[in-house]
């Protein structure tokens, strides 16, 4: 297996960066393949920290990278995002950097109907990031999306141009907004259509030739399992599907190309946004994860919620998604804690489940059954090996393993790219 497919097995912000980062560096291609501008990646490299929303995080590295047609593209988020890492001295260019041709693009409309829709949800938003990633991703398979090969043939986007906006300007009638101001979209567009293009192409073409060519792919996933619009919690979810399956139809390579699955599990639970949470916890053990997770959202600057590890969701997103083993984050912000908890089961209505049911209600009822165990009073911060390990982070590490029924391949203790144990190279085996 010479590829990898990297996935989030929870809410997203597992620290996904840290892990495709230093895979990335051993790759030969890095693909996004679903999703937008709405993750947060943050690589550290050195003194230098970068910050990717949309962008491949091989593209730090020089790896070449490729956005697939998966993705939805904000064009001026991408020319934004560009020019500030182009700032540190990255550099970006059409060798090193491609866009799939038949990637959806996000419009300034698709933001506008996000932000009204939460807006008018009051306390039953979904809590979005306000990128106008669902709207997008609904144009898409409602078939009046403008893709990027539109944007060299914008002479003659009339009646997709009639299409998308009778379909918006309907939604934004009931808002009690303007209709969408056709001229001023194609104005902007016609603008930022060279910028786009230099990048686009056929994708899978390219794909194909490295991977015939024996290329590793690493395949970077955004957000979590548990925000997938199958999987996840919804519909408190985002708008694709995020499990590993994705990789092979977000980029134009077969499912037989996507080789091993590594999950990024952070070692206690955190989600942004609205929707079911068991494990939550609003005490000051949860105040005392996040002060030393750091976990404010990457692209939103939000709080994240926070609570105890949820070994029944991990389990259920290493099975969804063919999980081969997963990478271990943050074990160290549980260090000097007394008592670790690990959820193994729900209990609902007097029943015991080992599974998380689909059911928006059965999921904010769902109770959590907990297994304590001593915590440990050393550190595992920076550890490079298991000998480095507080032999009480080693139980735990080896009890998460068991009730996820998923090996550890590797364990994260910083977010520095050195800082890992690896047990098993995910593009070895
Ligand atoms: P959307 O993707 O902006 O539509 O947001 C839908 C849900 O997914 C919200 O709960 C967001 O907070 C969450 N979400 C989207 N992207 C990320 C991410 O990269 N990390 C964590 N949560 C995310």
């Amino acid at each position: 297996m010479a590829n990898v497919t990297v996935i989030g097995a929870q809410w997203g912000d597992e620290g996904k960066g840290k892990i495709v980062d230093w895979l990335a560096s051993r790759a030969d291609a890095v693909v996004r393949f679903q999703g937008g501008h709405n993750a947060g990646h943050t690589l550290v490299v050195g003194d230098q920290v970068y910050k990717l929303s949309l962008l491949p995080s091989g593209i730090v590295t020089g790896t070449l990278s490729i956005i697939g047609n998966g993705v939805v593209l904000d064009p001026w988020a991408l020319k934004a995002e560009i020019e500030k890492l182009t700032a540190q001295g990255v550099e970006i260019d059409a060798d090193n950097f491609a866009i799939a041709d038949n990637c959806p693009l996000i419009l300034p409309l698709h933001r506008d109907l996000d932000g009204l829709r939460e807006q008018a949800a009051g306390a039953g938003k979904i809590g979005t990031t306000g990128r106008g990633i669902g709207p997008a991703y609904e144009d898409k398979v409602g078939r009046r999306a403008i893709r990027v090969c539109d944007l060299a043939h914008l002479d003659a986007l009339d009646s997709q141009l009639d299409r998308l906006c009778a379909h918006h300007d309907a939604l934004r009638a009931g808002f009690g907004q303007p209709p969408v101001d056709r001229e001023a979209l194609i104005n902007e567009l016609r603008e930022i259509a060279p910028y786009v293009l230099q990048f686009a192409q056929p994708v899978w073409k390219r794909l194909n030739q490295v991977r015939k060519a024996g290329a590793r792919i690493l395949f970077e996933g955004a957000q979590g399992v548990l925000l997938d619009v199958d999987h996840g919690t919804y519909p408190f979810v985002t708008s694709s599907n995020t499990v590993s399956g994705t990789a092979a139809s977000g980029s134009g390579l077969g499912p037989s190309s996507t080789g091993f699955v590594l999950g990024i599990v952070k070692a206690y639970t955190t989600r942004v946004g609205s929707g079911p949470f068991p494990t939550e916890l609003e005490d000051e053990v949860g105040q005392r994860l996040g002060e030393r997770g750091h976990e404010f959202g990457t692209v939103t600057g939000r709080k994240r919620r926070c609570g105890w590890f949820d070994a029944v969701l991990v389990r259920q997103s290493c099975a969804i998604s063919g999980v081969t083993g997963i990478a271990l984050t943050k074990v160290d912000v549980l260090d000097g804690m007394e008592k670790v908890k690990i959820c193994t089961g729900y209990r609902l209505r007097g029943k015991v489940l080992d599974y998380f049911p689909s059911h928006a209600a059965d999921q904010a009822e769902v109770e959590p059954i907990y297994e304590e165990m001593d915590g440990w009073a050393g550190t595992t911060a920076g550890a490079r090996s298991w000998a480095d390990l507080p032999a009480q982070a080693i139980k735990y590490i080896q009890r998460v393993q068991e009730l996820i029924e998923t090996p550890v391949a590797l364990v994260s203790t910083s977010p520095e790219r050195e800082d890992t144990i690896l047990v098993r190279d995910p593009f070895v085996d």
